[in-house]
Order: C-alpha cells, then sequence, then structure tokens
C-alpha cells in the first residue's frame, strides 16, 4: 500500500517493541526504516573498540571521542530484506546488541556532540521523507513535523521478558535492570530527553502482539489518509 511521502515517527521506552513495528509498517507501506538508537549503539561500539571507556571507573573520555568522532562511519545496508549496521565495510549488527553495548548507550547518548553527529546522519534520511524512524526523541526533536507520531509504552517484565527473547543465554532480571537504568538516564538527560511529543498517540502495547499493532495502524491511516 502506497503512503504519501510522510515521515512516521515511533518513539518510546527501550525494547517497547518499536523496530519491529517500525519494520513491519515500513515493509507494508513501502517506506525506508530507520533504527536511531542502532546508531547510538554504533558509536557505543566505537568508543569501547577504541579504549575510550574506562569500564572499571564506567568513564567516558570525552575529549577523546570528540576527536576520534570524525573517522567513524557508520551505515545501513540492506541484505535480504534486513537493515544492517556497518562501521567502515564491517557488520557491527550483533555486536551493537550485546549487553556490553546495552550497558553504556545511554551514557554515550547524553553526549551533545554525539547527539549532534548522529543528528546530522537522521537529517539526511528525512530529506526525501517517506521513512518510518524509531528511537527516543524522533516525534519531539528530530522530526517535530513528522506526519505520524507514536509513542510506545509496556509493562517492564514483559519487556524484558521480550528482549531477552532475543539474546541467547541472557538472563532476564539482568536484561530488566539494564532496560530501567536506560529508561531512567534516557528520560533524565539535559540534551533531548525521552519525552512523548505532545502530538504524540500512546500505545500501551503490553497486550498486544505485533498482528494487534498492525491492525491498530492501519486503522489510524485509514482516518487520516482514507486508504
Ligand atoms: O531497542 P532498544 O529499546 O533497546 O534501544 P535502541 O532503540 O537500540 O536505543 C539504544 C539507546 O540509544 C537508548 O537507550 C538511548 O539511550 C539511545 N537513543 C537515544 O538517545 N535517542 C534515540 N533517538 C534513539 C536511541
Amino acid at each position: 500500500m502506497e503512503l504519501p511521502r510522510i515521515i512516521v515517527a515511533i518513539d518510546g521506552y527501550s525494547s517497547t517493541g518499536k523496530s519491529s513495528f517500525a519494520k513491519l509498517i515500513a515493509k507494508e507501506y513501502n517506506l525506508v526504516y530507520v533504527d536511531s538508537g542502532a546508531l547510538y549503539r554504533g558509536v557505543t561500539l566505537f568508543a569501547l573498540e577504541k579504549g575510550l571507556i574506562d569500564e572499571t571507573a564506567g568513564e567516558i573520555d570525552l575529549p577523546g571521542l570528540q576527536k576520534a568522532l570524525p573517522e567513524l562511519v557508520l551505515s545501513f545496508r540492506n541484505e535480504d530484506g534486513n537493515t544492517l549496521l556497518y562501521m567502515g565495510e564491517r557488520c557491527i549488527e550483533s555486536e551493537i546488541r550485546s549487553l556490553r553495548v546495552a550497558g553504556y548507550v545511554s551514557p554515550i547518548a547524553t553526549i551533545g556532540f554525539v547527539r549532534a553527529w548522529v543528528d546530522g546522519i537522521l537529517h539526511k534520511f528525512g530529506e526525501k521523507k517517506g521513512l518510518v524512524m524509531d528511537g527516543r526523541d524522533i516525534g519531539a526533536q528530530v522530526f517535530p513535523d513528522a506526519e505520524i507520531k507514536i509513542f510506545c509504552v509496556s509493562n517492564p517484565r514483559i519487556r524484558a521478558i521480550r528482549r531477552a527473547r532475543e539474546m541467547p543465554g541472557a538472563d532476564i532480571e539482568e536484561v530488566m535492570k539494564n532496560l530501567l537504568e536506560r529508561d531512567e538516564i534516557d528520560s533524565h538527560r539535559e540534551v533531548s530527553p525521552l519525552r512523548k511529543a505532545d502530538d504524540a498517540i500512546v500505545l500501551d502495547n503490553s497486550d498486544m502482539t505485533l498482528d494487534d499493532q498492525m491492525v491498530w495502524f492501519r486503522d489510524l491511516v485509514k482516518e487520516k489518509y482514507g486508504i
């Protein structure tokens, strides 16, 4: 089904199923899918590999990261219908999903120059519109004029169970601790905090399957665009 060239912004707390939902929307309505969180995860992996995060003290070398960041090249590539993140010529999709990266991504995402760097990439995607992007600040900050804004919420235990299922061998309690820590940092940071845009529609998907979410989305589209 062909939607006009709009921007769909899907924001919300960690592991509320934003990416899976966004991917299905992109497929059904022929939109480009952009995972903004993957870029913050990519910067985090880069900082870890460059030795710019002291994992014992939990400290980030800010001047070092600011100096090194211009050499980082992140891009999305489409392979067999999946969008994968690349660092230069290396696929880093599975590494960025590790708990090690998840443990540092929210502190990295509080840094103003990191957000400006990621926003530069996100705005490039926005130039042509026709996209669905998920994240924390897309509807409120990155694309305040997005035509459809959805804010996803769901019960923390359900979120942890869903996320742990994607991480072989992961412990649900450990995953839940990380989700709640990230929610706390993401909601309270100074720069561009996780926030529902005033005109976003809240979707509590605790008791919904992805199919249910798509039924809900189709109704929304029908109401707004008559298709
Ligand atoms: O998929 P999950 O909910 O675990 O998170 P993600 O979308 O991969 O994002 C990882 C982290 O990046 C978040 O916890 C935020 O700290 C940060 N992020 C952000 O600050 N702004 C965005 N637009 C997207 C992600």
